[in-house]
């Protein structure tokens, strides 16, 4: 582990519950009687699912029925599932920002899927340029098979779409007939003032699969997330899966530590990380020679920083590796993996004092590899 991990978007480690899902499992599994001798189907643990809707009921104002939420293990395999759903052939298109989520777009990749990458602003995919590559395509007979998008605190970006680019960007994808996935993960990472509705919340002539994660509010380890959309197409996703479903002993546990802490929980994280935010952007901003942020995110986890057109990338990551300091670089969450000027810092993870010691060095790091 680095000694100054700003690398990978993971929450804060000290808050994590231990003895509080300890003592929730201590409670719960003497209660479950065989449930555990049995698989848990391929939608899961009924009482976490219940959970998960309520969530979106005061997040979002609707939740979907509980019925057609699926559990899964981390949001990542409700990304996957995707793939594996749309993608027909190799070859076959899938639509997403052209910054996205290093992990879907391995993951794509694998699948055989031609990524195409569409600009994106401080509101996230621009609207003009989708209309534009899916007209071009459309008169080739080339359509892409569905649109994959972080509308909610984006990763890398940190941008939220507003409202009337959310509306726009479903009436494009009705036009062309495309599913919409949406990758909410980051939905409960909030620490200013925000709301914007979900696209799946949104009237829409397509399908919207919405993917929630609990790893950027528990912990990645504990391995749960859901996603959801209505049938049929629910349950052809649902037929892909292989895996026997999602732990009901991990639902059951953290559904019995949430039951009646998630918000108080969510609500002591985001106080947390956002002091680590502040800081970050705080020590950044004592070195405007070096790093430019592409947007100020009221939530998430990263920070997606400009660096100047003459620093030599190699050399900055071999001296920021030599020093301790884990970023994750540009090129990881470009489409084709080009290397762009960018590096993505995360501030969920690393401890105050870590933050304030290693922005400095990072600075000293990019300094020293100006061409
Ligand atoms: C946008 C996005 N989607 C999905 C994931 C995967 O998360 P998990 O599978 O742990 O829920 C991540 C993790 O960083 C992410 O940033």
């Amino acid at each position: 582990m680095a000694t100054y991990p700003f690398g990978s978007g993971r929450p804060d480690p000290a808050s994590f519950p231990n003895r509080e899902l300890g003592e929730a499992a201590m409670r719960v599994l003497p209660e479950m009687g065989n449930q555990l001798a049995l698989y848990p189907g391929s939608l899961g643990y009924q009482p976490l699912r219940q959970l998960m809707a309520d969530r979106l009921l005061k997040r979002e104002g609707m939740a979907p029925a509980v019925d057609e939420i699926a559990l899964s293990n981390g949001s990542m395999q409700g990304v996957t599932l995707m793939a594996q759903m749309f993608i027909e052939k190799t070859g076959d298109g899938v639509i997403m920002e052209e910054f996205s989520y290093s992990g879907t777009i391995g993951a794509y990749k694998k699948e055989g899927a031609e990524l195409i990458g569409i600009p994106v602003d401080e509101h996230g995919m621009r609207m003009d340029a989708l209309a534009d590559e899916l007209k071009t395509r459309a008169d080739k007979g080339n359509l892409p098979k569905f649109i994959y998008v972080l509308a909610t605190f984006q990763n890398p970006t940190g941008s939220v779409m507003p409202l009337e680019r959310r509306k726009e960007l479903l009436k494009i994808a009705g036009q062309y007939e495309l599913p919409v996935v949406e990758d909410h993960c980051y939905a409960d990472t909030v620490y200013e003032d925000y709301y914007v509705p979900s696209l799946y919340t949104l009237p829409s002539d397509v399908p919207v699969v919405h993917i929630e994660s609990l790893s950027k509010i528990l912990g990645p380890g504990v391995r749960l997330g859901c996603f959801f959309t209505k049938q049929p197409l629910l349950g052809q996703i649902l037929s892909l899966r292989r895996d026997g479903g999602t732990s009901t002993l991990a639902a059951a546990v953290v559904h019995e530590y949430f039951r009646e802490n998630l918000w108080t929980h969510v609500d002591k994280i985001n106080s947390i990380v956002k002091e680590k935010r502040d800081l970050m952007f705080e020590l950044l901003g004592q070195y405007p020679e070096v790093f430019e942020w592409f947007s100020r995110p009221k939530g998430g986890l990263f920070i997606w920083i400009k660096l100047p057109d003459a620093t030599d990338r190699v050399k900055c990551e071999q001296i920021a590796e030599d020093r301790g300091v884990d970023y994750a670089t540009g090129a990881a969450f470009h489409v084709h993996g080009s290397d762009v000027p960018y590096l993505r810092l995360a501030f969920g993870y690393a401890s105050l004092q870590e933050i304030q010691k290693g922005i400095p060095i990072l600075a000293d790091c990019v300094r020293e590899a100006q061409n």
